[in-house]
């Protein structure tokens, strides 16, 4: 039987191949990394190199690429993403202090995930939710009005469904 993985190379491989000609525009890499992305939740090593392969580009090109736009993931991300908010309206209204207390009870900094796989932590700017700062967006959710307390709690209620 075909495992997921597997799966989803078949699928880049097959995106690749029905966009031929276009290797050499980078909006079209960007496409191909998007995909790479979407499907498998970041950049995998092994199947950068098979994109590498597929579209006749070196690995270092793709890389470079990569590692230039911000939004794409270079390491596997928790099952939830925490973003805080360091946009002006909510920095002033403690978002730093927050920022801290998520390091200390997650034990990560900005950019890494937990040992249990459960967390990721990222600074974000503006949530668009400037009227209840500072502000956390867990994967789609906002929660507003916090303190390094109510965000605390905040992330157990996650650990707790998470048992
Ligand atoms: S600055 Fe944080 S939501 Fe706008």
């Amino acid at each position: 039987m075909i495992d997921v993985k597997d799966k989803n190379i078949i699928e880049i491989k097959k995106y690749i191949e029905e966009t031929k000609g276009m290797e050499h525009s980078e909006s079209y890499l960007i496409a191909v990394l998007h995909k790479v992305q979407g499907l498998f939740g970041y950049l995998d090593r092994e199947i950068m190199d098979i994109v590498a392969e597929d579209m006749n580009i070196p690995t270092a090109h793709i890389w470079g690429v990569a590692t230039f736009y911000h939004y794409f993931n270079l390491e596997p991300i928790g099952k939830h993403v925490v973003s805080v908010c360091m946009g002006t309206a909510c920095y002033v209204k403690g978002g730093d202090k927050v920022l801290n207390a998520l390091e200390t009870e997650l034990g990560v900094d900005v950019g890494e995930t937990t040992e249990d796989g459960l967390f990721t932590l990222q600074e974000a700017r503006c949530l668009g939710a400037c009227g209840i700062a500072p502000v956390i967006m867990i994967d789609d959710k906002i929660y507003g009005d916090l303190d390094s307390k109510k965000a605390v709690d905040v992330i157990n209620q996650y650990r707790k469904v998470a048992k």
